[in-house]
Order: C-alpha cells, then sequence, then structure tokens
C-alpha cells in the first residue's frame, strides 16, 4: 500500500492479524454511516473519528443532539481502562486532549448564532421546504422578482411576510407586470411560513449569515477545528433540522469548487440521530438532500450520519455510504431479525465469522467495520474495537463551554444579531410614502378646486347651486386622481398600469 496515502486510524480488527481499521483520506469524502443499538458506542465512534479528522487538519461539523458531542471540546480525564484499551489496540501516541472546537446554536443559547438569510435559501428550496404547488412556487418566484427589482433585500422571515402581504394587497397590478398571482396562493403560502415560524425557523432566518468559510477554519497548529452544534432543541423541531441541513449541503455544493477525491477532505459533516431528518422531511427535500450527497463528495465533503439502524436512512442515501461501522444490533423481535439479515447482507462477508450472528454479540465500543479501499470498493468486514477518544465521553458544562466561546475567534462577527434595511423596512417606508403622497395630491386638488371656486364670479345669496360647473369640477377632479394614481403606480412598479 502507497505510504503516503493519509488514513484516519480508529480502531484494530479482532482478526487473526489485527488489522488497523481505517478510513483512507482520498475516500473519506465518499460518505459514511455508524449504526447501533442505545448504549452501544455511536457517539463516542463518532467522537473518535472528529478528533481523528481534525488532528489530520480536516475541519468537522457535527450535530450534538443530547449534550454529549460536546466533550470533543475538553481532555477526557486519565483512566486506566482508556489507557489499556489504548495499549491493547495499538494507537499510537495515545494522550488526553481536547479538539479546537467552535460551538454553534441556532437559538444562540450554547453557542454562537447560526443564521441564513432567506435570500441564499433561494426560491428554489423555499418552495420545495415549505411543499408548495407549481402555482404557489411561481409567487415565490415573482417575490423574489419584485425584490431584486425593488432593490429589497429579503433578509429574514419578516421581510417574506410583509412582501406576501404587500403583493396580496396589490395583486391585480402586480398580475399585469409578473404574471398572474392570485390572493388564494398567497393565502397559502402564508399559512405555510406560519407553520414553518411555529418551529422557530425566525431563529434561523437572518443576519449576520454563516459565512462557509468559518466552518472549515484550522487552528494555528493546523488541526481542523470542530464546529459543534447543539441540537437538543433541534430535534424537537425536524423541520428546521432539514431546513438547516439542506441549506448546508446545497450552500457547500454550489459555493465550492469541484475537486474530485482530495488526499483529505475539506470538510467532514456528522449529523448524528439522522433518522429525524429522514422521518418528517417533505419529499422534495429528501430528494434534494440525495441529490446533493451524491454531488457534493467531488467538493471534497464528506457527509456522516449516525443513527440507530441503517433502515432509518433512505435506500439512496445508503447506497452512497462507502464507510460502514455498524455496532451492536438487539434481535428481539422478527422485524428486528429481518433487519439484522438485512444489515449482514449489506456487507462483503468475512470467512471468519457469519456477519448475522456478531451484529447481536458485539460489546460497547466494539462494531462492525468495512470502508473503501484502495480501489474503491468496500472492505470485507471486519469485526473491530474502536479506539478509546482523546477527549472526554460526556458533556461539557456550561462554565466549559462559556471559556470556549469567549476564546473563539468567531464570536465578535456572529454574537450581535444586525437588522439592516430589508423589504420588510423598505416596504413600511414605501406605504407611508404613498399615504403622504396621495394626501398631497388630495389636498393640490381640493386647493385648486377651492381655486376654481373663488374666481367665479359671486353668486347672489338665494340663488340656487351652478349645478353644470359643480359637475364639470368634479369630473377635472376624478381625471386628476386618476393621473396622480397612476403615478403612484409608475412610482410603485416602474411601469404604467
Ligand atoms: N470506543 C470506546 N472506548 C471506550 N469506551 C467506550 C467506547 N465506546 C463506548 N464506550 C462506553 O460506552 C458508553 C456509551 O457509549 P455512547 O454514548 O457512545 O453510546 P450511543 O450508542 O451513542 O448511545 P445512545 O444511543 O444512547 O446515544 C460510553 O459512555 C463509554 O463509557
Ligand atoms: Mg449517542
Amino acid at each position: 500500500m502507497n505510504e503516503s496515502i493519509k488514513k484516519l486510524h480508529f480502531g484494530q480488527g479482532q482478526g487473526a492479524d489485527k488489522r488497523p481499521a481505517e478510513i483512507l483520506g482520498h475516500f473519506a469524502n465518499r460518505h459514511g454511516l455508524i449504526t447501533g443499538a442505545t448504549g452501544t458506542g455511536k457517539t463516542v465512534t463518532l467522537q473518535v473519528l472528529a478528533e481523528n479528522f481534525s488532528e489530520l487538519g480536516v475541519p468537522v461539523f457535527i450535530t450534538d443532539i443530547k449534550g454529549d458531542v460536546a466533550g470533543l471540546s475538553q481532555a477526557g480525564k486519565q483512566k486506566e481502562f482508556l489507557d489499556n484499551r489504548a495499549k491493547e489496540l495499538n494507537i499510537q501516541n495515545y494522550r488526553y486532549e481536547g479538539s479546537p472546537t467552535i460551538f454553534w446554536d441556532i437559538f444562540k443559547k450554547f453557542g454562537h448564532p447560526v443564521r441564513t438569510t432567506i435570500q441564499e435559501i433561494g426560491p428554489m428550496y423555499l418552495s420545495r421546504l415549505l411543499e408548495l404547488s407549481d402555482v404557489q412556487e411561481g409567487v415565490i418566484a415573482v417575490a423574489f422578482k419584485y425584490a431584486e427589482e425593488n432593490s429589497m433585500a429579503l433578509l429574514d422571515l419578516k421581510d417574506l411576510k410583509s412582501l406576501l402581504q404587500f403583493m396580496g394587497e396589490n395583486h391585480k397590478e402586480i398580475s399585469t407586470n409578473y404574471g398572474r398571482i392570485t390572493n388564494a396562493s398567497i393565502g397559502a403560502i402564508q399559512r405555510r411560513l406560519l407553520n414553518l415560524e411555529s418551529q422557530s425557523a425566525d431563529e434561523l432566518f437572518g443576519e449576520p449569515a454563516l459565512a462557509l468559510a468559518d466552518l472549515m477554519r484550522q487552528d494555528m497548529s493546523g488541526k481542523g477545528i470542530v464546529s459543534i452544534m447543539e441540537s437538543r432543541d433541534l430535534m424537537m423541531k425536524p423541520q428546521l433540522y432539514a431546513s438547516f441541513l439542506l441549506w448546508l449541503m446545497t450552500e457547500l455544493f454550489e459555493t465550492l469548487p469541484e475537486v474530485g477525491d482530495l488526499p483529505l477532505p475539506k470538510l467532514v459533516l456528522f449529523f448524528d440521530e439522522a433518522h429525524l431528518i429522514f422521518e418528517d422531511s417533505p419529499k422534495e427535500v429528501l430528494k434534494r438532500i440525495e441529490q446533493v450527497a451524491r454531488l457534493i463528495r467531488s467538493k471534497g465533503v464528506g457527509v456522516y450520519f449516525c443513527t440507530q439502524s441503517p433502515g432509518d436512512i433512505p435506500e439512496d442515501i445508503l447506497g452512497q455510504l462507502g464507510n460502514k461501522v455498524q455496532h451492536a444490533l438487539r434481535a428481539y423481535t422478527p422485524k428486528d431479525k429481518k433487519v439484522i439479515r438485512a444489515v449482514a447482507d449489506s456487507f462483503r462477508p468475512n470467512p471468519e465469522f457469519n456477519t448475522a450472528d456478531v451484529i447481536t454479540e458485539l460489546g460497547v465500543g466494539e462494531a462492525l467495520v468495512s470502508t473503501l479501499e484502495e480501489k474503491g470498493a468496500p472492505s470485507v468486514v471486519e469485526r473491530v474495537k474502536i479506539a478509546p477518544p482523546r477527549c472526554r465521553m460526556g458533556p461539557a458544562t456550561d462554565a466549559e463551554r462559556k471559556l470556549v466561546m469567549s476564546r473563539s475567534p468567531v464570536g465578535e462577527k456572529y454574537d450581535q444579531d444586525l437588522d439592516r434595511e430589508s423589504a420588510h423596512e423598505k416596504l413600511l417606508q414605501r406605504k407611508k410614502d404613498l399615504a403622504e403622497q396621495k394626501a398631497k395630491e388630495q389636498a393640490r386638488l381640493e386647493a385648486e378646486a377651492e381655486a376654481a371656486e373663488a374666481a367665479k364670479p359671486k353668486r347672489r345669496p338665494g340663488r340656487p347651486r351652478d349645478s353644470f360647473a359643480t359637475k364639470l369640477g368634479k369630473s377635472i377632479q376624478r381625471r386628476l386622481t386618476t393621473k396622480a394614481i397612476n403615478a403612484i403606480w409608475k412610482t410603485l412598479f416602474g411601469r404604467r398600469r
């Protein structure tokens, strides 16, 4: 084997040759899967992989569903059984240390805020996220176009809501210029937005938007920074979790250049409790995640899903996950047994053991492993003991987290909310201007009418009003009003009615 190949060493095979369990650096972008019943060692495996990627200089992004991933930021406590395990598994240079970490949190409590803008999500993904019909998608497209042509930034949900309301109030005029939109479809979109809002999506949308470069940092010593995203609350809001994932993957895909298989990936994403993403996501979102997963690897990004059973992952995505760590599964019910058979069949058999039998026998921190070999084919399944982590197995305390955050290179940039002038403010201003303009025009017309009245010869008292002149005055006034309204529409929609 070529010695210059970078490898991520994460355990040792239990076969006669005691082969090291490794992910080849240039195939780490071929994605991965970590599965197993509860308490079998998935999160620790996640930590071991993450800290070894970091050690190799690869930045890592990882969702923390239970708070126990955060231990990655702290050195583990020295314990004899860990030292012994490291020795037994031939882990070189084993030591207790944390990885350089940035904490993130959409809800701003346990990390620096993670935000993106409506504009960045774009009309297409927004429509998918909201599961809009073709007609409704057309309305969203008009909203984005109108905002662009009128230099109105769409940053947060407030902007989009104000714009939709404005479009509803002026739907006839907007339809003339941008294609037909109806109040019914606007109403339907507004209802969908309320739904998203009930999952606190307003927290995700806004500025300053997260720059991808901040997820792809190294520290001064060249280690990849581990970005840990607090997800305890996020887990209760699957639509938001999926929105975030979709945005992140799409943004990476659209921003990063095509690079093929690099010696090491540029970034690795870990999604713990991945079943949450797939259980409730709209079909269109799933399809998009599948597509992006397929394409993102040539941009040098690896995606690793962590969940209890491979059955939690849609087939099309499952087929793309090249590096697999299967911890123990329990075989209580006939359904469990069926799953185990399917999982066993998905591995290349090892003549030394029966895969299905071993899946149920594996101890904590033990797993069946298959990674991509040098030619890109999956290796024969191996029974592996996973290395002990160098970091803490368990959460970080609030004080530790605060300390990490206070030293973070990104705090200054993200901690302060920004609310620059955007569509919402501009539309408010526009409404105010219009009202003022209308009032002024009205006043001018009234003054003109009064002046005309004053210029007329005085009538003798008691004589009836000159009904013809009044009619004429009214008709002029009507014409003037129409003119004024047309002028207002011109400023509003750029075109004449
Ligand atoms: N590689 C390992 N080295 C040493 N101890 C380990 C290892 N893996 C797991 N353990 C032990 O097993 C415990 C449970 O592991 P872990 O929290 O990773 O399980 P899990 O599969 O993520 O569980 P859950 O489904 O409940 O999240 C750890 O706290 C640790 O004590
Ligand atoms: Mg876990």
